[in-house]
């Protein structure tokens, strides 16, 4: 059925000991999608992202990358998926194009093709007035962009975001929203996990969790309406009221589950 999601699990659920952080999901994520996983801080939102891009694995089930079960990529192909962690990853006494530099040649980039990837990345996270400065110089929205721009240098064609906005000043998340969502011209898949509900009609697809159980995944502009809120920023004090197993029951059965999951599944 149609081409492959660009990402894909099946039956994923995640356990330590007794204590089950994932219920069994499916979800299908497809070539320049840009996708928001929302939800409460401890819903899973983390281990979701870890579990989809092969750092961590699954309990049961399984991820696939173009329709390929990730034991059958090469460790080369699953190394292409990249990730941006909550935590800042690049050392701070870098400037930003030495680390974007070091990080080309790491990946076997030399010549006009490592200074050309640089440029491009530099400039697709609008770092061109700091690329000459420390990266511990840097305000913390942009050492975020560092830390994405790093991972771009390997040309990802997923790109999983844990937090990003996490401690970025409110008026800066539209543009940087905006910024993120051109990374998915020519087909790349971003997937973003984060707590906060503003500039969420920037995304394409939303997923909520609620303690570990997929409540939600569909358009985000149909989201409010489904939680039965005036607007997204509400819906925690809806789930707040709502048990999650019959949240993920509810979302089962509804149509946007028939669209978005069960239509997407081959
Ligand atoms: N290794 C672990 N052992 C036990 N509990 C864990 C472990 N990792 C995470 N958790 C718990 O699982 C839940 C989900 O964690 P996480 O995926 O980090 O949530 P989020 O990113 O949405 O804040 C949290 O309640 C967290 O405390
Ligand atoms: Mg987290």
């Amino acid at each position: 059925m149609g081409t492959a999601a660009a990402i894909s699990a099946q039956g994923l659920s995640y356990k330590v000991g007794r204590t089950v952080l994932l219920q069994p999901l499916n979800l299908s994520f497809l070539a320049g999608e840009f996708v928001g996983v929302l939800g409460p801080s401890g819903c899973g939102k983390s281990t979701l992202l870890r579990c989809l891009a092969g750092l961590q694995a699954p309990s049961s089930g399984q991820v696939s990358f173009n329709g390929r079960p990730f034991p059958d990529l090469s460790t080369e192909e699953r190394r292409r998926l990249g990730f941006v962690p909550q935590d800042d990853v690049v050392h701070g006494s870098l400037k930003v194009e030495r680390a974007l530099n070091y990080t080309g040649r790491l990946l076997g980039l030399k010549g006009t093709e490592l200074t050309n990837r640089v440029d491009q990345v530099i400039g697709l996270l609008e770092l061109g007035e700091r690329r000459t400065l420390r990266t511990d110089r840097l305000s913390g929205g942009q050492r975020k962009r560092v830390s994405i721009a790093v991972e771009l240098m390997g040309d990802p064609p997923v790109l999983f975001l844990d937090e990003p906005t996490a401690g970025l000043d409110p008026a800066l998340e539209d543009s940087f929203m905006l910024s993120c969502r051109g990374l998915c011209q020519g087909g790349r898949t971003l997937v973003m996990s984060t707590h906060v509900m503003q500039s969420v009609e920037s995304l394409d697809l939303v997923v909520v969790l609620q303690k570990g159980h997929l409540i939600y995944l569909g358009p985000p502009g149909q989201a409010a309406a489904y939680f039965g809120v005036p607007t997204l920023m509400q819906i925690y004090k809806s789930l707040a009221q709502q048990d999650p197993l019959q949240g993920m029951q509810r979302f089962a059965a509804s149509p946007l589950h028939a669209a978005y999951v069960a239509g997407r599944a081959s």
